[in-house]
Formats: structure tokens, sequence, C-alpha cells
């Protein structure tokens, strides 16, 4: 009998699927970041065609690593935490199933349509408009197996790690919806139905929100399962956790404007984005607390866990990457970081350090219980993936700081006669060591990877299917 129609089993088969397409995704969108960094090393490597473009293959990137990559982790983990949580099995296998298959869908259709030029125009909102509705029926599909799941739980309150994800998954379905409202003119060209200020207004409230619930609320969500699960404790306090989710939820939404500063949107709106951004800095931080302090009295384990370190190294980029933020949002910094490379060592010390770090730990943790297994495969394996992610994450954001900081610094540079001090090309010059060292990070974070699909591989072989199926035995009432 398969678990996928026994319903006394959780519906550990799209769990897997999902699980499994993280790595695979990760390994890809990872790669082509290591390409496109390699790209502003060696501008021959765009190879003159535009299908191969920096241009191009950006978005490409960020579509995979942030879509692919972190939404199959997403994916992966609520159907488990919500199943596990509430014990009783995921209301719909079909629907499930429907979920993973249009989610891959909507990623194949990114592979083809963004290298061939179809795009929006709107960062992290490129797809046309065919894509954009498949995502949004596969979203509020999701949304309908989440909250129907919920409904009929075992348990009687609801884990605050399913009030995290539920808010990712509303958030979400609202922001893609807004943000897309556009004027197909054909089968792959739309305008926006926005204009001017506005559209900018809107793509960075959606933009904004797709860090604050995309890349945070849906990852805290894992956070507050995995963390207590690897370190065998219970959640620091419960009191935090409730007001974390409150007031990250109710500010995250108005610090859009910060990515607007100086520009031709309301001096009042930019002001309210900023200090909402400054404030954004308490329950971030409450949230980090409540995760690190969750290893009182079980700090040793750090010594033998690498899962666990995997899990409390994203919480201490977390934290540095949400102090980091609302530094820049402040005007006065701003004016300083915004074009440069901070920006971008900013986002990839929340990529890398936070939102990739804790996904692969939560994996390492999932895979053994999804295939029946007691542990992974190969712990050194999984040291050796740590070291070259936290290696590489550190490389890539130094870097970064030290280029962002000199290309500010150099393009305000003004001479006594109120010219230029340089041009823009001897900016570029200086920045070129750091997109060595950066390019070098990002193969040492992408090798791992394939570390980890390698260790991964072993553990699904020695699987066996009659053990995978008693693991996924709902467990009795209290047992999660
Ligand atoms: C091996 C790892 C990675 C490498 C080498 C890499 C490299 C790059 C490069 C070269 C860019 C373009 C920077 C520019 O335009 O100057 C970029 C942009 C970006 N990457 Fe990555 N990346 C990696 C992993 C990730 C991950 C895991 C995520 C998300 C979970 C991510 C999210 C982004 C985002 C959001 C941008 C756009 C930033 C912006 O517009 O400000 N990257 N990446
Ligand atoms: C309290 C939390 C945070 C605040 C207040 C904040 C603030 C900011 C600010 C001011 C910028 C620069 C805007 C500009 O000059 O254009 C920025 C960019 C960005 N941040 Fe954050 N940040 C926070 C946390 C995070 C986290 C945890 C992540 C990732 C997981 C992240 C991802 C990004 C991305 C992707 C961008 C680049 C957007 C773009 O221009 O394409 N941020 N953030």
């Amino acid at each position: 009998m398969s678990t996928a129609i026994s319903p006394t089993a959780y519906n550990y088969k799209v769990v897997r699927q999902f699980a499994i397409m993280t790595v695979v995704w990760g390994i890809l969108g990872m790669g082509l970041g290591v390409f496109i960094a390699s790209q502003l090393v060696w501008p021959e490597l765009n190879f003159g065609l535009p299908w191969t473009s920096f241009g191009r293959l950006r978005p490409l990137h960020t579509n995979l690593v942030i879509f692919a990559f972190g939404g199959c982790a997403l994916f992966a983990t609520s159907y488990y935490v919500v199943q596990r949580t509430c014990q009783t099995r995921l209301i719909s296998d079909s629907l499930a199933a429907f979920t993973f298959w249009g989610w891959q869908a909507v990623i194949v259709g990114a592979i083809i349509t963004l290298p061939l030029g179809y795009t929006t125009t709107k960062e992290y909102a490129e797809l046309e408009w065919p894509i954009a509705i498949l995502l949004a029926i596969v979203w509020v599909t999701y949304g309908l197996v989440f909250f129907g799941t919920i409904t009929k739980r075992k348990t009687k309150h609801i884990y605050v790690g399913n009030w995290f994800y539920g808010a990712f998954i509303v958030v979400t379905a609202m922001l893609h919806i807004v943000n897309h409202m556009s004027l197909p003119v054909s089968l792959f060209k739309s305008y926006s139905a926005y204009s001017g200020a506005t559209d900018a207004m809107i793509q960075w409230w959606y933009g904004h929100n797709a860090v604050g619930f995309f890349l945070t609320t849906g990852f805290l969500g894992m956070m507050y399962y995995f963390v207590p699960k690897q370190a065998e404790r219970p959640i620091y306090s419960y009191r935090l956790s409730i007001v974390h989710f409150w007031a990250l939820i109710t500010l995250y939404i108005w610090a859009g404007p910060h990515h607007l500063h100086y520009t031709a949107l309301p001096d009042w709106a930019q002001s309210l984005g900023m200090a909402m951004s400054i404030i954004l800095l308490a329950p971030s931080w409450g949230g980090m607390i409540n995760g690190m302090m969750t290893l009182s009295g079980a700090w040793h384990k750090l010594r033998t866990d690498p899962i666990l370190r995997f899990l409390v190294v994203s919480l201490a980029f977390y934290g540095m990457s949400t102090f980091e933020g609302p530094m820049m949002a402040i005007k006065t910094v701003n004016s300083l970081s915004h074009y440069t490379d901070w920006t971008i060592g900013h986002v990839h010390a929340g990529a890398l350090g936070w939102v990739a770090m804790i996904s692969i730990g939560a994996i390492y943790h999932m895979i053994p219980k999804l295939f029946g297994r007691a542990q992974m495969h190969s712990t050194g394996l999984i040291n050796a993936h740590f070291w070259l992610a936290t290696i590489g994450t550190v490389l890539y954001i130094a870097s970064m700081w030290v280029n962002g900081i000199t290309q500010g610094l150099m393009w305000r540079a003004i001479n006594d006669d109120g010219t230029l001090t340089y041009s823009f090309v001897e900016a570029l010059q200086a920045s070129h060591p750091g997109f060595i060292v950066r390019a070098l990070g990002g193969a040492f974070f992408a090798s791992g990877m394939l570390l980890m699909a390698y260790n991964v591989y072993r553990t699904v072989r020695a699987s066996d299917p009659v053990e995978a199926e008693a693991a996924a035995k709902i467990a009795v009432v209290g047992a999660h």
C-alpha cells in the first residue's frame, strides 16, 4: 500500500518531491549566480549573444533562487510542518500534487521566457501574464491545501510556525495579484495597470514585502519548527513568538518606500518608509533572539551537530541583515549605498546567510525522516557543506561591502571646481578585485550544494520503502 493513499499516514510524497527539487533548483540557481558573477569579472562570458547576456540571465538567477529554490523549500517544509503539528494528513492529495507540478511548470516557464527577453520589467515580478496567472492559480490552491489542513487538525491550538506560514501564503497572494494587474497586448507582452510614481510605489510595496513575507515570514515559520526540533528544546518563549508575529506583519507592509528614496515619490512617503524600517529592527531581533535562546542549555550540541550549526548561523545572518537593512533605510546612508554593491551584499547576507542556510538545515533535518532513515548518509559531508557555505557567504558579503562603499565614495567625490573626481570606469576598475572575491565566494557556496546533492542521493538510495512508509504514520497527539 502506498503512503499516498493511506489516510492514517502523512502525505510525505509531495514533501519529498518539493525537498528534492529544492536541492536541484538550488544547484541550478546558485550555479547561474556564479556564472553571472563571473560575467562581471570576464565580460567575454556574455558570448555576444542576447540570450546569454547578463541582463537576461540576472532575472533568471533571481527567479530560480527565490521562487524555485526558496519556494520549493517553503512548500516542502510548510506541508511537513502543517501535517505534523496538526497531526493530520493534507486535506487533498490531488490539490497538493497540482501545486507541485504547477509550481515546476511556472519555473520551466521562467527558464524559457526570461532568456528569450519576455519580461514585464518589474523586478522579482518579471514573468509575463500567462505564467503570472498560472502562478496565481497554484498559489490560491496552496492556500486551500494549507488552511484546509489546519481546519481538520487534531490538535487544539495552531502552532506558531503555522501562523508565519499562513501569513506568508496570504500576503504573497495579495502582493502578486495586485502588482501584476496589467493589460495584455499579445501573448507575451502586457502593460502595467499603473503608471508613473504610482507604478513605482506599487512595485516596491510588492518588492519589499516579497522580502518581508516570502524571504522572511515563511522562513521564520521554518525557524519556529526546525530550530526547537533539532535542538530538542521547546521554543524559548511562546509569548514572545506571538508578539513577534503581530509586530512583524503589522510593520513590514509600510517599509516599501525605502527602495525609492530621493525619487518622485512624495517626501512624506519616503520618510514613513524610513521610520517604519527602523522600527522593524525590534520585531526582527525579537524573532532572532527567540530562536537563539531556544538553544539555552543545548549549546554544546553545536560541537557535534552541523545541522544545528546551519540553523543557528542562519539566525546570526538574519540578525545581521535585519540590522543592516534599517541602517540602509536611513536616507543619508541610502544616498551612499543605493545603486552600489552594498545593496547586493545586503541582499546576499539575507539570501545566502539566512534564507539558504536555514533551508539547507531544514532539508537535512527532514530528508532522513521522509525516507525512513535514522540520519543522513554522511555527517562529515554536512560539516564540509557548512564550512563551504559559511566561508562563501562571508567572502561574498565582505567583498560587496568594500566595493559598495568604494563605489559610493568615488561617485560622490567632487573637485574644487565642481567636476567629478572619478569617471564611472575608474570606479568599475576599483571594483574588479571585489568581483573576483565574490565569484570565488559564490563558487564555495555552490560547491557545498553539490556535496548536499550527493549526500541526499546516498540517503535516498539507502532508503527502504517499508521503513519510509512506517515513518509517515501519524503519531499520537502530543508527539509531533
Ligand atoms: C552561489 C550563490 C550566489 C551567487 C554567486 C550570486 C550572484 C549574484 C549576482 C552576481 C547578482 C547580480 C549582482 C549585480 O547586479 O551587481 C545577484 C543578484 C541577486 N541575487 Fe544572487 N547569487 C547567489 C545566490 C543567491 C541566493 C541563494 C539568493 C536568494 C535566495 C539570491 C538572490 C539574489 C537577488 C534578490 C539578487 C538581486 C539583487 C538586487 O537587485 O539588488 N542570490 N546574485
Ligand atoms: C528589518 C529588515 C530589513 C530592512 C529594513 C531592509 C532594508 C533594505 C534597504 C534600505 C534596502 C536598499 C534599498 C535601495 O537602496 O534600493 C534593501 C534592499 C534589499 N533587501 Fe533588505 N532589509 C531588511 C532585511 C532583508 C532581508 C532579511 C533580506 C533577505 C532575505 C533582504 C533582501 C533585500 C533585497 C533582495 C534587496 C534589494 C532589492 C532591490 O533593489 O532589488 N532584506 N533592504
